[in-house]
């Protein structure tokens, strides 16, 4: 009989994090004190229109852009959802080529699916063994139609990251060459906290966020949209947002994310130094500790706070249960539909097997994780693995 320990060791940040306390405290006058919309002209509801404009004050110092070009959205999933779809429609007179990599999160993917039942093409470029995608072949891919780039900064399932500043670069020589912009959207939900998301180095006309994946709440993110980038807007109604959202601001969810951006940045250095020690030991211990283990991903250019391994003869979802029974929240990089359990997109586009990529466990970091977690992660991890092999071959000789 297996007890689970009455604690929780949370290592699944890259999927959500808990919302931080100064954000909850800043949030909560905007649900019942002063609940006004923004839109109003009474002083009950000036008071949330100051806090959205002051937050996106915030969240424009952050990424070094005008205030003006910050979008609040409902996170990142609209976020993508509007890149694609606004800048395509917004050029469609001008080409019809998008160009995406084949690790992108669902929200890219699947808008540029929805792009193609319109008479879209989508490039799909390949990664490299280490999930990065190479710039040559963005060159390779770039057609007189081309109208959007969209790769991201850094993948949510492996941690890779994308040399978004160097794809920029080509980008602007092309369009010197060509006499016609290429638009650069890049997903950067994942980079948050861990990566410098200054747009002007970046060199992005666009910028996802979403906000709980920085200690920020559920259902609010940001678009950042460069000035003068050709845009049409996804959601229309009210002409909130500059007329380029419609619809009644999320206002403890617009302040929420301003102040966890904020904080998020200001504790970037000092966190990856930490998150980077607990990084490596478990890497290392995993490594050391269990054959059979592949790690995913680049070994340096990854996020700090991605641990992605591949186990040999193990069924991640047996694994997970397994894990969660020892009071450690982890995931896999598989989707679990209701049929089957597919193979993640990410871990095939790395030219795995299926039944690798079925084995798949994410461990991601966060700001509280301290090395005594790691410590008990690497002391129990070993023995679960080697029950979930020896139970898989169990039923494979019933089975025989
Ligand atoms: C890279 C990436 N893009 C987009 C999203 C979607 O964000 P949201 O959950 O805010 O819709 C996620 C969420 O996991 C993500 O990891």
């Amino acid at each position: 009989l297996v007890i689970r320990p009455d604690w929780l060791v949370y290592l699944d940040h890259a999927a959500t994090t808990s919302v931080e306390s100064k954000v909850l405290e800043e949030m909560i006058p905007f649900f019942s004190r002063d609940y006004g919309n923004p839109s109003s002209l009474y002083t009950l509801a000036q008071t949330g229109r100051k806090a959205v404009d002051e937050a996106r004050d915030r969240v424009a110092r952050v990424l070094s852009c005008r205030s003006s070009e910050v979008i609040f959205t409902s996170g990142g999933t609209e976020s993508d959802n509007t890149a694609i779809k606004g800048v395509s429609l917004a050029l469609k007179s001008v080409g019809n080529h998008i160009i995406t990599s084949a690790i992108e999160h669902h929200a890219v993917l699947h808008s540029c699916h929805f792009m193609e039942k319109l008479g879209f093409e989508v490039t799909y470029l390949p990664v490299n063994q280490q999930g990065i995608v190479d710039v040559g072949d963005v060159e390779k891919a770039l057609t007189d139609r081309t109208t959007l780039v969209s790769i991201m900064l850094a993948n949510n399932e492996i941690g890779s990251i994308q040399p978004i500043s160097e794809i920029s670069s080509l980008l602007k020589q092309w369009s010197k060459i060509k006499n016609r912009n290429v638009v650069l959207h890049t997903d950067a939900v994942q980079a948050a906290g861990f990566l410098d998301l200054d747009v002007s180095k970046l060199g992005v006309d666009l910028l996802t966020l979403s906000s709980h994946k920085f200690y920020g709440p559920k259902g609010s993110g940001v678009l950042y949209v460069k000035r003068g980038t050709p845009f049409s807007p996804e959601q229309v109604g009210g002409g909130q947002e500059r007329e380029r959202r419609g619809g009644t601001e999320n206002v403890p969810g617009i302040v929420g994310t301003g102040v966890a951006l904020e904080l998020a940045e200001e504790g970037r250095g000092r966190g990856s130094v930490n998150c980077r020690l607990l990084q490596d030991s478990l890497i290392q211990g995993i490594q050391d500790m269990i054959s059979g283990s592949i790690l995913n991903g680049h070994r340096i250019k990854r996020l700090c706070n991605n641990v992605n391994f591949s186990f040999v003869d193990v069924e991640a979802e047996s694994l997970l249960l397994a894990l969660d029974m020892a009071g450690i929240a982890a995931s896999s990089g598989s989707a679990c539909t209701s049929a089957s359990l597919e193979p993640s997109h990410v871990l095939m586009a790395l030219g795995m097997t299926a039944a690798l990529a079925r084995g798949s466990l994410r461990l991601t970091l966060g700001r509280y994780n301290t090395q005594q977690e790691t410590d008990y992660v690497l002391s129990v991890l070993p023995g679960v693995v080697k029950r979930v092999r020896d139970m898989s071959s169990r039923s494979v000789q019933h089975a025989s």
